[in-house]
């Protein structure tokens, strides 16, 4: 019944204007009753005594009951109350109610007794006769300091209990109506409330089916106003993760395609021709080469999905790069030789330590390189640079080869991305060496980008990385 937010917040508004108002009713009732009360006895006790001090005289001697009856009429018609007269032995020698009076007979009360005794005393009591609660009070008669009889008054109570009925039946309309108001606002702000809940619930429902492409109206400013925004964000980073993780598996799915491929065509040959040794041999190489580029690619995309998960066991050390750039480039000048390129490097003695994970940054020197010598032709040069400069180390990698388009020098860091397909690959490259450059370089917070290279021929990678901050 009380599944939803709706007809909870509902139920507790009605729960609290229904509490509100019987507090507000039992308190206002009492009080009023009290107050009149209150009121009604001092009233009473001041006629009572009025009407002693006039029935004083009379009831020394003899009392003449038509005489104080008279009285007591007469007072009682002021008053609106009935009024009894009694000696010091509680007879009644007069009454207001002049036919069927008590006159003669005992009236035998407390409060008689307690006025008797000097002592006041007042009591509610429903009498049958009127149908009515009745407020009693008595005052004794005093005539020279003596006791000589009481007078009692009784008062009906009806007006009170008039009044009480009417502010019970106006408060219980008062409550009606709280309660339709409670419930039709309580319906109106929890609709607000939960509208854009529910929009909220049905998108979440789609995208745990798969579909990314939600986007809820923000309609509010508030938390929930907030919590659509970032559910809004969300959908839209899941969708662009999901789209860049179905364009991965694609690509490397086709990058392994052809290697595959080949060998499939190799091995098939090798199989159902007959082949001299020397061919044998060739196809031996071919397949070798086939293989080496499958495992480099496997690597690479091993190294990606390395560096894309947020935990990495790779633990970052304070550390001067000098020694492993200087390997790094070392293990390559062999490679230069044979590629007939003129491959120098400057690197100072020493930098400041930084953060970094070592085989990462001499992956960064080894791709850039790499690249600087695939892409650059016999004759050309190659030119490393590392510099300490005023907040960070920057690291050029200069070459005279065949230079990257203005429009795709940023489009190069991308995963797959080569400017020229057939080149690359016929240079057995994949396209992923400067996205783990870029990954890379993210990571120890640094940057990295390309520029024209001098007299614009060929390019300049350029790597910063930033230096520890001095406190
Ligand atoms: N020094 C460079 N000179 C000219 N073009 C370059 C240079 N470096 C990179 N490129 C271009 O950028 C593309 C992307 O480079 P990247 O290193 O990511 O891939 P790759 O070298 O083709 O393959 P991989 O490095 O994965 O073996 C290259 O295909 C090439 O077209
Ligand atoms: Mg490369």
């Amino acid at each position: 019944m009380f599944k939803s937010i709706r007809t909870k917040l509902t139920a507790t508004y009605i729960i609290i204007i229904v509490a509100v108002m019987v507090l507000t009713s039992f308190l206002l009732l009492n009080i009023l009753k009290q107050y009149y009360f209150d009121y009604q006895y001092t009233d009473m006790t001041r006629s009572a005594t009025l009407i002693s001090s006039f029935v004083a005289p009379k009831l020394i001697d003899k009392p003449d009951a038509a005489d104080i009856s008279k009285v007591a009429f007469d007072f009682a018609r002021q008053i609106n109350a009935r009024v009894i007269v009694t000696d010091h032995k509680q007879r009644v020698v007069g009454d207001s109610q002049r036919v069927e009076g008590l006159v003669g007979t005992t009236l035998d009360r407390k409060e008689i007794e307690a006025a008797l005794a000097q002592k006041q005393k007042w009591t509610v009591q429903y009498s049958e006769i009127s149908d009515n609660w009745v407020l009693q009070v008595a005052v004794p008669v005093l005539n020279e300091d003596k006791v000589v009889g009481v007078v009692f008054l009784a008062s009906s109570l009806s007006y009170i209990h008039g009044v009480q009925h009417d502010i019970r039946n106006y408060l219980i309309i008062a409550t009606v109506l709280s309660i339709i108001i409670a419930g039709l606002l309580g319906r109106f702000l929890a609709r607000r409330m939960t509208d854009p809940l529910q929009a909220l619930t049905a998108a979440a429902e789609k995208m745990a089916r798969g579909d990314f492409s939600q986007q809820v109206t923000v309609s509010t400013r508030d938390e929930i106003g907030r919590l659509t925004v970032q559910f809004n964000e969300m959908a839209q980073q899941l969708q662009q993760s999901t789209k860049q993780l179905k364009e991965f598996v694609a690509n490397a799915s086709h990058e392994m395609r052809s290697p595959l491929t080949s060998l499939n065509i190799l091995v098939k040959s090798l199989r159902d021709y007959p082949l001299d040794k020397e061919e044998q041999q060739e196809f031996l190489a071919d397949i070798d080469e086939e293989l080496e580029r499958l495992i480099r690619l496997v690597e690479d995309l091993l190294d990606l999905t390395r560096l894309d998960s947020v935990a990495s066991d790779d633990t970052m050390a304070l550390l001067d790069i000098v020694p492993a750039v200087r390997g790094t480039l070392e293990m390559l000048r062999k490679r230069a030789e044979e590629k007939e390129l003129i491959f120098s490097y400057t690197l100072p003695e020493r930098t400041t330590p930084i953060l970094v994970v070592l085989h990462q940054i001499k992956q960064i020197v080894f791709n850039l390189v790499d690249n600087a010598f695939k892409y650059t032709p016999a004759g050309g040069q190659v030119k490393v640079t590392l510099s300490e400069e005023t907040d960070c180390l920057k690291l050029c990698v200069i070459d005279t080869g065949v230079g990257i388009p203005a429009d795709q020098r940023e489009k190069v860091f991308e995963r797959f991305y080569r400017v020229d397909k057939a080149r690359s690959r016929e240079q057995g490259g994949t396209g992923l060496g400067l996205s783990i450059v870029r990954e890379i370089v993210k990571r120890h917070g640094g940057k990295v980008w390309v520029e024209e290279g001098e007299q614009g021929r060929g390019s300049v990678f350029i790597v910063t990385l930033p230096l520890p901050e001095i406190n």
